[in-house]
């Protein structure tokens, strides 16, 4: 286990199993239909890789970028988004793929933009959801799982941009992010 984690939350073997589970639904639930993914950069790419891997479906795939939390652990509220790689969204199914769900800044936003380009549906996937925390009424269609307001990196998440490439997701120390061992910002 890395030095900087104080306890693995999820293991590889569990992130598997959730990943898993989602798949099945979704192959279920847009079985004969065309299903747009949209990967939310960065956080999402860990899982999004392993998820598709596990569709069945007809699909393509984009992604946007969004950023809110800088170098800090709770979000700033303010999200930046950049929608250029997008392609027209007219009439299709879209998959928003989320590696954690908080406030539900930066999935508000993104619906609008999903919408405002002519999708027929936007659903939500998101590995982690933290239903504690939401600001905005966000409601995900697909949640791996629910977790406690604990700041967790790894599989995707980051802090400071640090910790996507850890196998597993874990809980940062405290001690990382405040006082003497803070890493570089
Ligand atoms: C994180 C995460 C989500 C968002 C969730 O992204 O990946 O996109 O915050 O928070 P919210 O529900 O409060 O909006 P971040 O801004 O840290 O960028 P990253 O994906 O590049 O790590």
């Amino acid at each position: 286990m890395h030095t900087d984690i104080a306890e693995i939350l999820f293991d590889e073997a569990q992130l598997e199993c959730i990943v898993n589970s989602l798949a099945e639904r979704i192959n279920k639930d847009y079985s004969g239909k065309t299903l747009e993914i949209i990967g939310i950069l960065k956080g999402s790419v860990v899982f999004l890789a392993d998820l598709i891997r596990k569709l069945e479906i007809d699909c393509t795939l984009d992604f946007i970028t969004a950023s809110s939390y800088g170098a800090k652990t709770v979000s700033s509220g303010k999200v930046r988004l950049d929608a250029n790689m997008l392609p027209d969204l007219k009439n299709k199914h879209i998959l928003l793929v989320e590696d954690i769900l908080d406030t539900g800044s930066t999935l508000a936003g993104i619906k609008n933009i999903v919408y405002g380009k002519g999708a027929f549906s936007a659903a939500v996937c998101t590995l982690f959801n933290k239903p504690s925390r939401r600001k905005k009424p966000i409601k995900a269609e697909y949640v791996g799982t629910d977790i406690p307001d604990k700041f967790v990196v790894g599989y995707g998440l980051d802090y400071n941009d640090r910790y996507r490439n850890l196998p597993y997701v874990g809980v940062l120390k405290p001690e990382i992010y405040t006082g003497i061992n803070k890493i570089k910002e």
